[in-house]
């Protein structure tokens, strides 16, 4: 019998909740139609931001959002995207359909999208084509209050006010479409660039973000550890505060031939496999950075992760539209789970994308809006943000399948804030539901307060513009109270659970 045990007395660190961050792209329709319609669309907006999404965004209390890119991030030339909007230089967005790129949402665009979805701001610069100077001086353009050339150009442009720029991310996969490095060479154009990301406010710090591995490049984290450490570890403390991991859940590798919708039972438990991956990933990647920095001062930001299907037929193949199903919750579910779990480390993480791309949360077509089922996982679990992690383990769970199609039959994390536990727990089998017991170690009066579910019905179950509401958050009903401290669960297959407790 599966079971387990949360040691509630336990506390293994703060989950910060910037686990829960997204990334949104210049790419297909996540920055023009998905976010931002502009101020003369008809589709109700607030300066030019969609409101049904915005509204939706707010619900799920998304902490940060990382932007401009992606590989857009490394070119682009942040002074094409400010000032009149009809007088900015267009571009290709080669990466990406190879569309023309209006610039019409920029530098302001996107601050005033944070401050009305009310999360944090990461910015990702330019390392790979763009210059120390343009760097340098897009930090001074955002962050400086004073007086000089960048601040009046801000201010020139409708910005009194200097912005807070949260994270500042120094490159994006800088060993692929970022410039194709090697990794000592980006170590040392890190140290360089980042040396002129200038902290102007000392009481609005700026995070900086190191470009990391692609998925199990380890020689590629231990190498830029190495170089931004090497004669000065001391001094690069406050100068690389974090770094990043990209890894994409691709059941059958690049060039995804994989429907997002339609999958039989081996494609179903690949696709899971490759999502645990993650926990060997993070934990093969916290061991090298371990060496360098053992008190654990600098953080993994998995800023990149989710599922990557074949795009919706009929699409543009370089827009990566992609449906959402019961899977794609999963994927959630064991992702979060994973990084909850890991949060003496993983310090950030950001889905990829928030909408109409990849594994979103929200879908648009034209002025319908839809949640897909990863979005319910994110609003179940934003319990977990800010909450202290609890000592929790399994017991008696069986994996299913093997090789490529092997998984644990359940993964959870747990933890607890203002007196609430939070358990989440997901049943990854396809066809069989599963009973967990539930056991807290204080012989205390638990009452369960919450509990509900994604999934658990159609594994292949999503959301249409016609049936929004096909696969949503609905009450769990499998949630049995045996004593005041021990439960009993019947988790249906493919199902995503929250349970909340309070004494
Ligand atoms: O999210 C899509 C792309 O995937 C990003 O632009 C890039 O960083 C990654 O390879």
């Amino acid at each position: 019998m599966a079971k387990l045990v949360i040691n509630e007395t336990k506390s293994k660190g703060t989950i910060v909740p910037e686990i829960y961050g997204h990334f949104s792209e210049h790419l297909g329709r996540c920055i023009y139609e998905g976010l931002y319609v502009g101020e003369d669309s008809d589709i109700p907006n607030v300066k030019g931001m969609r409101k049904d999404v915005v509204d939706a965004l707010k619900e799920i209390k998304v902490p940060v959002l990382r932007w401009p890119g992606g590989c857009f991030a490394d070119e682009y030339h942040w002074k094409d995207g400010i000032g009149e909007k009809s007088k900015r230089k267009k571009m290709v967005n080669t990466h990406w359909g190879g569309v023309t790129e209006d610039n019409s949402f920029g530098t302001h665009e996107f601050m005033e999208l944070c401050s009305q979805i009310g999360c944090k701001t990461y910015v990702n610069g330019n390392l790979g084509s763009g210059t120390v100077q343009e760097m340098s001086e897009w930090v001074e353009y955002m962050t400086f209050e004073g007086e000089s050339p960048m601040s009046n150009l801000r201010k020139a442009n409708g910005s009194e006010k200097s912005w807070k720029v949260d994270y500042f991310g120094v490159g994006n996969e800088n060993w692929g479409c970022g410039g194709n490095m090697t990794p000592e060479y980006y170590a040392n154009e890190y140290r360089r660039y980042q040396t002129y990301v200038r902290q102007y406010d000392p009481d609005k710090p700026i995070t900086k973000v190191a470009c990391g591995a692609n998925v199990d490049d380890y020689n590629w984290t231990e190498k830029v550890m190495e170089t931004c450490f090497r004669s000065s570890p001391e001094h690069l403390h406050g100068h690389m505060d974090m770094i990043s991991l990209h890894y994409y859940t691709l059941p059958e590798g690049w060039e995804p031939k994989v429907s997002a919708t339609e999958f039989d039972e081996e494609l179903y438990y690949k696709t899971l496999n490759q999502a645990y991956h993650m926990d060997e990933l993070v934990s093969r990647h916290t061991a090298i950075m371990d060496k360098y920095d053992p008190d654990k001062k600098i953080g993994l930001s998995v800023d990149e992760w989710g599922t990557w299907f074949r795009v919706e037929p009929g699409t543009n193949p370089g827009f990566l539209y992609q449906q959402n199903t019961v899977r794609d919750a999963l994927v959630a579910g064991i992702s979060l789970n994973i990084f909850n779990k890991h949060c003496d480390r993983v310090k950030m993480a950001c889905i990829a994308q928030m909408v109409n791309v990849l594994q979103s949360v929200v879908l648009t077509d034209g002025d319908k809006m839809l949640r897909t089922p990863t979005y319910h996982v994110f609003h179940m679990y934003r319990h977990h943000q800010g909450a202290e992690l609890l000592d929790s383990s399994l017991s008696g769970v069986s994996v299913i399948g093997e090789g490529k199609c092997e998984v644990p039959e359940i993964t959870e994390s747990v933890s607890c804030k203002d007196n609430v536990i939070t358990i989440t727990v997901n049943n990854l089998s396809m066809t069989e539901s599963k009973t967990l017991d539930v056991v807290l170690t204080e012989d205390k009066d638990y009452e369960v307060i919450e509990a509900s579910m994604v999934g658990g019905s159609d594994p292949h179950g999503y959301n249409t513009f016609d049936d929004p509401d096909n696969v949503t958050e609905v009450a769990f009903n499998g949630c049995k109270k045996i004593s005041g401290n021990k439960l009993c669960l019947t988790l249906p297959a493919a199902s995503v659970v929250e349970i909340r407790l309070k004494a």
